[in-house]
């Protein structure tokens, strides 16, 4: 039996989100609403998160003597890794001592925590199939890599580095010193590892959002939510809608990758396996131990969404990964380099039929910063795409 205390009281149940952006403020209304005591960190203050949340905390996540420090004042119950820029050693520490249960585990945390850890995983332990791929030092051993059997075209990707940062496609040797350059200014932390990987020259891809929770008899399940499409412009994306059509045989490969791969990493939780589909032919991609933000769509289509799945499976309650309606998302960008901005057309676009929005509330907005996203459900898929993509470019982020 699972119990749930009641929050800001002795009984309480005390989870602490690591990273409070617009995917973690998601998790933690999803939290409140069982009455769970939230904590969210962030490395800025009045992120999303914390403006939803019991209490706010502020630190360096990747310093590990305050990260230890804040999980050992605050004593939550769990610990839920929300970004990847976290010092992920500590939480295994922590999760070692029995001081706290990190989600899905701390290992899950470390290995995804870079490029190198979970694509060694997936295709040298799991055997999944991936892109052909070689980590690399210098720009002497890309170009040695290139022309050692990865070939052109490919791409080139910070091993630490997400949303595209710092990522970019190399089309014959003009290319090589220029995405070098450009993958060095566009790491996470500048210790000049990069990722070379052959080129898919998929028919589409996805995101399996993948449960895994305790069944009415305790034991881990795993479950799978519809396939979601999207479209990615310089490694970030833009738009995504659930369900995508997927062949029966490409769906089977898609879903046994992701039954291996997650449960190799284990615990509860959910999981965004992103992969890349030809025909019958499906490659792993990467995997975040965590709600994807592609899977925003689920607010539009699913009974439960992403995060509420997350936030059930962690505290081991039954989850229900089925499809409420055809959906889409659209990405609000800043379009602005300003603090405190405001956002015009919000009205007009609620008037697009079956559309709602999410605002994030983001102190600051930069041009290329997610800033909100439109939401549409819809009878088919392409008109949830037509509709969310039409109320998204109707609201206007301005300087105040
Ligand atoms: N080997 C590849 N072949 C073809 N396309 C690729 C390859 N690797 C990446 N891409 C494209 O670039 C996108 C971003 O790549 P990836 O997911 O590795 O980067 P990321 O920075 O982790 O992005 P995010 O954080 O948004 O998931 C992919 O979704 C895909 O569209
Ligand atoms: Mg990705």
């Amino acid at each position: 039996m699972t119990t749930l205390g009641t929050p800001l009281s002795p009984s309480a149940t005390r989870v602490m989100l690591l990273g409070s952006g617009e995917l973690g403020k998601e998790v933690l209304i999803a939290l409140q609403r069982l009455g769970v005591e939230t904590i969210a960190v962030d490395r800025y203050e009045n992120a999303p998160g914390q403006q939803v949340a019991h209490h706010a905390r502020t630190i360096v996540m990747s310093d590990p003597a305050q990260l230890q420090a804040l999980i050992e004042a605050e004593k939550p119950q769990l610990v839920v890794p929300e970004i990847e820029a976290i010092a992920t050693p500590m939480l295994q520490q922590l999760e070692d001592a029995g001081t706290v249960r990190v989600i899905p585990t701390a290992r899950a945390a470390r290995l995804t925590m870079d490029r190198e850890g979970i694509r060694r995983l997936a295709a040298e332990t799991l055997g999944v199939p991936t892109s052909p791929y070689k980590f690399c030092d210098s720009l002497a051993e890309l170009q040695a890599a290139i022309d050692g059997g990865i070939g052109y075209p490919c791409i080139v990707k910070p091993v630490m580095s997400s949303s595209g940062k710092g990522q970019s496609k190399i089309d014959g040797p003009a290319d090589v010193q220029k995405a070098w350059d450009y993958a060095m200014a566009g790491g996470r932390v500048s210790h000049g590892r990069v990722i070379v990987e052959g080129f898919i020259d998929f028919d589409y891809e996805i995101t399996l959002l993948t449960v895994r929770a305790k069944d009415a008899g305790g034991a881990v399940h795993t479950r799978f939510c519809e396939p979601i499409g999207h479209v990615q412009v310089s490694g970030d994306y833009v738009e995504s809608w659930q369900p995508h059509p997927m062949a029966p045989a490409a769906l089977q490969k898609a879903q046994q990758i992701a039954e291996a791969v997650t449960a190799d990493l284990g615990g509860q939780g959910l999981f965004g396996v992103e992969l890349f589909v030809k025909g019958d032919q499906v490659w792993f991609s990467e995997v975040s131990p965590r709600p994807h933000d592609t899977g925003m769509v689920t607010m539009a289509t699913q009974w439960q969404n992403e995060f509420e799945l997350h936030a059930r499976a962690i505290l081991g309650l039954p989850v229900d990964t089925t499809l409420k309606s055809p959906g889409a998302s659209a990405v609000i960008y800043g379009g602005v380099d300003a603090r405190g901005i405001a956002f015009d057309g919000v009205a007009e676009a609620l008037q697009v039929p079956g559309v709602d929005l999410r605002l994030f509330g983001k102190p600051e907005s930069f041009v290329k910063r997610r800033m909100g996203v439109a939401l549409a459900h819809a009878a088919d898929v392409e008109t949830a795409r037509t509709n969310a993509k039409e109320a998204a470019s109707r609201v206007k982020p301005r300087q105040a």
